[in-house]
């Protein structure tokens, strides 16, 4: 075949969009209820709108930007992620000025130069939230509830809610010292990269997924024994508002995320079907970001869920194709045009009606009613049109009801029909 989709990248076509749309929907019913508004951003930006926020030495940055200079010597990246763009709009629009809690969601395509594999796509979709200007961890608990709802709602099974806290500018430097101390000694035994972000951003090396430094790093000191007061109070009070709503959840003191822009609360959502790629959705605080656009100190939390990874994990996922309400068989010379109007009428009043429009015999024009799994069929021959009248053919059921040829009439039957 010559033309292709590139590697990474898919179509998503029916059926199986009407479970994307039915995500979808659930996503944004559950939004309504917590308050979370539609923002739509571009999938283009400036390309350090993603290095400063997502950090110089994260794979993401290092690897995997879509990133190429535009017509006016400009460079620009195709979005990685959602929260630096995001952010940059916040800042932006002054939407700091509104009252807090300012909440926000979105929908759309993001794009990592990751090597392609299961359920790992170079084009792949978010559903995200974010929540703008609370520092209580009430507001953690709730968004984190809000994911939770929205899962549950779909359908998926066997989740797991991982958390930790990775701690705040205040405790940081205590905790890249005591990892800088463990790490110098067996630094021979990390890879290149690891050995080059020792001294740039030691953190980064707990998320290398080379299998010899995942070995090498056993036994590091973990970042919840090393919390400040604040951080501590804050993680407490999480835990005990996750409780109060009943959320489900592990803390996994070994939680990285592969961004740099969290502080405080991080969380990932993971399920054992999935083999290597288990975050189907993944988030934390990211109390200093705003502030680094060059906004005012504002706290800010949210979550992106991955839509390639909880269609496959959604029972009965890929559902079967949508059958009409009504196939029309036209037959003789004046019956397709008058089929074409009706069935313009039938739409408008809410039915899904189609039309053969192929001038073939009755008998394979019924065969195409069976493979369409047409709910319904009339014949529209010369008779029926003399008479006015048609039979209605239930194809679920088999039964025939007779009809003036009359759109509330068939609207009726086919209505009472399903
Ligand atoms: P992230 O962990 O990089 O976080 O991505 C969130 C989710 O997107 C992952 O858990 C995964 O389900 C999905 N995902 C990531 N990369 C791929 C890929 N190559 N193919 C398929 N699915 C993928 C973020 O993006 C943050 N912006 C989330 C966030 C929002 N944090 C705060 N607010």
């Amino acid at each position: 075949m010559k033309h292709k989709t590139l590697k990474g990248f898919q179509d998503i076509l029916p059926p199986e969009i009407s479970v994307w749309q039915h995500i979808e929907k659930i996503s944004r019913d559950v939004f309504k209820t917590y308050g979370y508004q539609e923002i739509r951003l571009p999938v283009l930006e400036s390309t350090d709108i993603f290095t400063r926020s997502i950090g110089e030495t994260s794979d993401i940055v290092e690897k995997e930007m879509y990133t190429f200079t535009d017509k006016g010597d400009r460079s620009v990246t195709l979005r990685p992620e959602g929260t630096a763009s995001f952010v940059r709009a916040y800042v932006e629009h002054h939407l700091f000025n509104n009252p807090a809690p300012q909440k926000f969601y979105y929908m759309g395509p993001m794009f990592r130069y990751e090597r392609p594999q299961a359920y790992r796509y170079r084009q792949f979709y978010q559903i995200g939230a974010e929540a703008m200007g609370v520092e209580d961890p009430k507001l953690d608990a709730e968004i984190i509830s809000m994911l939770s709802k929205i899962l549950n709602s779909t359908g998926l099974e066997g989740v797991n809610f991982e958390l930790t806290s990775i701690g705040c500018k205040n405790c940081r430097p205590a905790y890249r010292d005591a990892l800088k101390n463990f790490l110098r000694d067996r630094l021979n035994s990390f890879c290149g990269d690891c050995q080059r972000r020792f001294d740039l951003n030691p953190l980064r090396i707990l998320d290398c997924k080379v299998p010899g430094c995942i070995e090498s790093r056993q036994g590091s000191p973990a970042v919840l024994d090393h919390l400040c007061a604040d951080c501590k109070q804050h993680f407490d009070g999480l835990k005990r508002n996750l409780e109060t709503l009943s959320v489900r959840h592990s803390i996994n003191p070994n939680l990285v995320r592969g961004l740099d822009y969290y502080t405080k609360t991080a969380f990932e959502v993971t399920s054992e079907s999935l083999g290597s790629q288990k975050a189907v959705a993944a988030g934390g605080r990211y109390d200093g970001l705003v502030d680094e656009f060059g906004g005012p100190p504002t706290p800010g939390i949210g979550f992106a869920i991955g839509m390639e990874r909880i269609i496959p994990l959604i029972k009965g996922s890929m559902s079967k194709a949508e059958p009409p309400d009504l196939l029309i068989c036209p037959l003789g010379q004046e019956a397709p045009e008058k089929g074409l109007l009706l069935a313009e009428q039938l739409r408008s009043s809410g039915i899904w009606a189609e039309v053969n429009y192929e001038q073939t015999s009755l008998k394979s024009q019924m065969r195409k009613a069976n493979r369409l799994g047409a709910k319904n069929v009339i014949v529209l021959g010369e008779d029926e049109l003399k008479k006015g009248e048609v039979v209605v053919k239930n194809m679920v059921n088999g039964t025939e009801t007779k009809a003036v040829l009359e759109v509330q009439e068939l609207k009726k039957i086919i209505k009472a029909g399903k």
